[in-house]
């Protein structure tokens, strides 16, 4: 993995003052809970592959995978009560709380034409929720104002938001090697993301039909996800969705202008571009 959330939670704490050992442990318990998530979202979403290897749930089944999830869940908020801070644990149980909620709105409008702004509030819940969480536990490990926290959370989620819809751009990106993950997997789960309902809102008739057929078939196969894919190329429905990164990358620099350069700060920014030239 890439371990993008402990980085955003150590440099959120190194920006405004020390990485101590409260700061490398919130890191752990970040990765540990997206580990959770990731076991348990392979399950959901019928994954079969994983960081270019065969997922959890191929090799040891479902159970084992929502079991383990489960367990790392649990081990996360053992770990987390063990610092007696208050906030801590509010911020990640919110976090939480709010990813859980997005799964399941995200499984109950899969199959409906959902609008943009339902795809922005599934995304914001499902992974922008936890980066906020994870830079604002940076913040309180580092013994940070409110206002502190309030402005890296804000950032964390700006940079979620980013990541996930370049997530749902390399989905239909069907030259990139490099994912780890089955391209057009969003489209044979019939998930309405970014690009597709784009690409659904721009085409002509005659192309929108048969986007609509495609979702309409009872087995999406490779070679309607190649016919999707080269009309997102079409249509600059991937450059869009890109685009539309970029502007919460911006954002997200820009609820940190209070915070003074250090190295630390000047990282966070090379993470948000880093998250718009990712191919994996
Ligand atoms: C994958 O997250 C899940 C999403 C939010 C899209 P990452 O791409 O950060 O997963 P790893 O840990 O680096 O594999
Ligand atoms: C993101 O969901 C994972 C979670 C936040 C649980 P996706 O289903 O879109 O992510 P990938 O593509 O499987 O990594
Ligand atoms: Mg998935
Ligand atoms: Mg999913």
């Amino acid at each position: 993995g890439k371990r993008i959330r402990p980085a955003m939670l150590l440099f959120a704490a190194g920006a405004i003052g020390e990485v101590n050992n409260m700061s490398c442990q919130a890191a752990n318990i970040i990765e540990y809970i997206h580990t959770a998530t990731l076991l348990h979202d392979d399950v959901v979403d019928n994954a079969d592959l994983r960081r270019s290897k065969k997922s959890a749930r191929t090799i040891w089944g479902n159970e084992a995978s929502v079991l383990v999830g489960d367990y790392l869940f649990t081990v996360s908020f053992k770990y987390l009560a063990a610092f007696k801070n208050l906030r801590m644990v509010e911020e990640l149980s919110k976090a939480t709380t709010l990813m859980a909620r997005g799964e399941i709105l995200q499984l109950t409008r899969s199959n409906d034409s959902a609008t943009e702004e339902d795809y922005l509030e599934i995304v914001y819940h499902k992974t922008a929720s936890l980066m906020g969480a994870a830079m604002a536990l940076g913040v309180i490990s580092a013994k940070g104002t409110e206002e502190q926290q309030q402005a890296f959370y804000d950032c964390g989620k700006h940079i979620g938001m980013a990541f996930q819809l370049i997530d749902d751009a390399l989905d239909y990106d069907l030259d990139n090697q490099s994912l780890g993950k089955q391209q057009g997997a969003d489209l044979k789960e019939r998930k309405i993301t970014l690009p597709l309902s784009h690409l659904l809102k721009t085409a002509s008739e005659t192309d929108r039909e048969i986007v609509l057929d495609i979702l309409d078939e009872d087995e999406i196969t490779d070679a309607h996800v190649l016919c999707v894919g080269k009309l997102v190329q079409k249509y600059g429905s991937a450059e869009y969705t890109k685009k539309r990164a970029e502007d919460y990358i911006s954002q997200a620099k820009k609820d940190l202008t209070l915070v003074p350069q250090n190295e630390y700060r000047k990282s966070i920014d090379k993470l948000a571009d880093f998250i718009v030239f990712r191919k994996q």
